[in-house]
C-alpha cells in the first residue's frame, strides 16, 4: 500500500490544528514533521513544544524527521512529546550514537527510522537496516521545501528497496523532497511506499485528488 505523508513545513503554522485535520480528512496517512537545528541543515524550523501541541490536536501518525546534529540528545524528548516514528540522519553522528538513538526510540515503544542525504551511498543504511521500521531517502538536499526533485537518486532508492526485500521486508521506504504527482510515480516504480510531499501537496487545488492519484500508483 502506498502512503502519503504531507510535510507541514509548507503548512500555515498559525492554523496548524486545522491544517492537520484537513490532512486527515484528505485521506493521507502520516503527518511529516520536519525538525531543523540550523547546524545539520542551514535552516531552523519547529521542535518539541509544537510537537506536544500537535499531539493533543490529532491522532494521526506523526513521522518526525530530525535534521539535527547528534540526534540521540533529543530522541527521548521527541518520543515523549508524541512522535510515532523518530527518524535520524545517518550522517548526524557516529554509528554507535546513531545506534543508541534507534535503541532509545525502540525502547520507548515507538518506530525508528534512518535517513540518507543525497550524497550518502545506499550501503550506509546496512548497519541499521535490521533495527529500523523505515528508511528515508532524501531526493533534495535537506533544509528547505520547494526544491526540485533529484531523479538521480532513483538507482540508490532501488538498491535500498532490494536490501529491504532481502534483509527486513517489513521495513518501509520513504522519499522526501520535490515529490509531486509525476515524481511520485517514479519513486513508486523504484520501490518507495511512503511519499512525503510539502509544497506539491499544499499547493494542490484538490488535496484529496492529490492523495488519491499518488496512492493509485501502488
Ligand atoms: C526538506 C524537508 C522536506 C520538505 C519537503 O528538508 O525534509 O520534508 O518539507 O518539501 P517539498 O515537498 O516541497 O520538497
Ligand atoms: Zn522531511
Amino acid at each position: 500500500m502506498i502512503k502519503v505523508a504531507p510535510s507541514i513545513l509548507s503548512a500555515d503554522f498559525a492554523r496548524l490544528g486545522s491544517e492537520v485535520e484537513d490532512i486527515r480528512l484528505g485521506g493521507a496517512d502520516y503527518v511529516h514533521f520536519d525538525v531543523m537545528d540550523g547546524r545539520f541543515v542551514p535552516n531552523l524550523s519547529i521542535g518539541i513544544p509544537v510537537l506536544k501541541s500537535l499531539r493533543k490536536a490529532t491522532e494521526m501518525f506523526i513521522d518526525a524527521h530530525l535534521m539535527i546534529l547528534e540526534p540521540v540528545r533529543y530522541t527521548e524528548a521527541f518520543c515523549k512529546a508524541g512522535a510515532d516514528l523518530v527518524n535520524v540522519h545517518v550522517e548526524a553522528d557516529s554509528s554507535e550514537r546513531i545506534l543508541a538513538a534507534i535503541d532509545t526510540v525502540k525502547k520507548l515503544g515507538k518506530k525508528a527510522g534512518v535517513t540518507l542525504k543525497p550524497g550518502t551511498p545506499a550501503e550506509a543504511v546496512l548497519p541499521y537496516l535490521d533495527l529500523v521500521d523505515l528508511v528515508l531517502v532524501m531526493t533534495v538536499e535537506p533544509g528547505f521545501g520547494g526544491q526540485s526533485f533529484m531523479a538521480d537518486m532513483m538507482p540508490k532508492l532501488k538498491k535500498i528497496s532490494e536490501y529491504i526485500r532481502e534483509k527486513n521486508p517489513g521495513c518501509e521506504l520513504e522519499v522526501d523532497g520535490g515529490v509531486n504527482v509525476e515524481t511520485a510515480k517514479t519513486c513508486v516504480e523504484n520501490g518507495a511506499n511512503v511519499l512525503v510531499a510539502g509544497s506539491a501537496y499544499f499547493k494542490a487545488a484538490d488535496k484529496k485528488e492529490f492523495v488519491r492519484t499518488v496512492k493509485s500508483y501502488g
